[in-house]
């Protein structure tokens, strides 16, 4: 190729005209390996490390009932929000009276205002410690490993776990995460927190939200479909508000954006590759 050729003005020309095509074939190649950095980490008890495009975003936490008496009142008092913007995220709830007991296993999307402190995603909300509560219990069974004991113990550095008073209000760092500039340009709206129930599978809550098991693990950076009890996914949603993606947290939902997405990226992809055969086909017959 001219590229490797010296002598004559005309090579030289050719040279130094190829130059912007390579640059450009390199510049594309450059482009379409930047998208693949790695997204959320799974199973870190400290939260998610805040590598969203977002300091402070809007995000879901996915929560079972129960409680024989949960109400959309308590529940909403446990995440430091309102029963009506629970009902705004969940549209089976519109006539669901907010001192009504839910059924046993009723499943709510709750909206967290998620932020980036202390270089972790967290929703803050407090719990007020009772008789025989420890940080492991509240952890596990208030807030369904929706937040880690180790992430609640850094959160309330003064407290001493084994010796918590009665009536101490602990500060709660709920776990939440800003999309990243990848899922952004997948058209992610938000991630929902889903907490692992003992024998969950990755296939069943792939399937209950629209999405491949390959997207999950993709969102959550897991290696193989392994999970595991009391630790959280991360569920990438196509729109701002999940009721509208799937009318309810238990109904069929439509298509998620996330497969349009990796649809859309595929076909990206594709035509890159076509650009860039292009391009280098330019680049090829320019030097010779
Ligand atoms: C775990 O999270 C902390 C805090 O966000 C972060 O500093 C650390 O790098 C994370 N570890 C991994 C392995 O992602
Ligand atoms: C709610 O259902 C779960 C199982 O899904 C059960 O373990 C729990 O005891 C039930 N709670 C009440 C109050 O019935
Ligand atoms: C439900 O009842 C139990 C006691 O039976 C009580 O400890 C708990 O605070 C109640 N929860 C709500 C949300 O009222
Ligand atoms: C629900 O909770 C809110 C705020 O905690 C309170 O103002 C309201 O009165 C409660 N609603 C009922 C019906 O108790
Ligand atoms: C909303 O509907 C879904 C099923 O369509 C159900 O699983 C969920 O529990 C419902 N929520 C409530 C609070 O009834
Ligand atoms: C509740 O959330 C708001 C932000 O929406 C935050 O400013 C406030 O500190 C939180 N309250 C608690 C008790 O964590
Ligand atoms: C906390 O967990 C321990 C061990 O599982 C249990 O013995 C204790 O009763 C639990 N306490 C509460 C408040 O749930
Ligand atoms: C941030 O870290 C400091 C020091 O570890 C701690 O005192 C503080 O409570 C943390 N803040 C939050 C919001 O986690
Ligand atoms: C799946 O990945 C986990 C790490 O998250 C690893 O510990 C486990 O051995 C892997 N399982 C298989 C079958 O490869």
């Amino acid at each position: 190729m001219a590229l490797l050729e010296k002598g004559s003005p005309r090579t030289w020309m050719h040279r130094h005209a190829s130059l912007p095509l390579l640059i450009s074939v390199l510049a594309i190649f450059a482009v379409e390996i930047h998208p693949v950095r790695a997204q959320q980490q799974y199973n870190n008890v400290s939260g998610y490390a805040c590598t969203g495009v977002q300091p402070r975003c809007l995000a879901y936490a996915y929560y079972r009932t129960q409680e024989a008496n949960a109400t959309l009142n308590s529940t909403a008092a446990l995440f430091n929000t309102s029963a009506a913007n629970i009902v705004a995220a969940n549209t089976n709830l519109s006539s669901v009276p907010a001192t009504t007991p839910l059924a046993n296993g009723s499943a709510l999307y709750i909206p967290l205002d998620c932020s980036c402190l202390n270089n972790t995603y967290q929703a803050p909300t407090t719990k007020v410690v009772q008789a025989g509560d420890t940080m492991y219990n509240i952890s596990i069974i208030t807030f369904q490993a929706l937040v880690t004991y180790q992430a609640i113990g850094a959160a309330n550095p003064s407290i001493i776990p084994e010796t918590m008073p009665v009536n101490t209000i602990l500060r709660i760092p709920i776990r939440c995460a800003c999309p990243t500039v990848r899922q952004q340009t997948d058209g992610i709206k938000s991630l929902l927190t889903y907490p692992i129930f003992p024998n969950e599978e990755l296939s069943a809550i792939a399937k209950k939200f629209g999405h491949t098991e390959e997207e999950l693990q993709v969102a959550n950076t897991l290696p193989n479909s392994t999970i595991a009890a009391y630790t959280t996914l991360l569920v990438p949603q196509g729109t701002s508000t999940p009721g509208g993606n799937a009318g309810g947290p238990g109904s069929a939902p439509a298509p998620s954006a996330a497969s349009r997405a990796s649809q859309a990226h595929w076909l990206y992809s594709v035509s890159l590759l076509g650009v860039q055969s292009l391009l280098l086909l330019l680049l090829f017959y320019h030097a010779k």
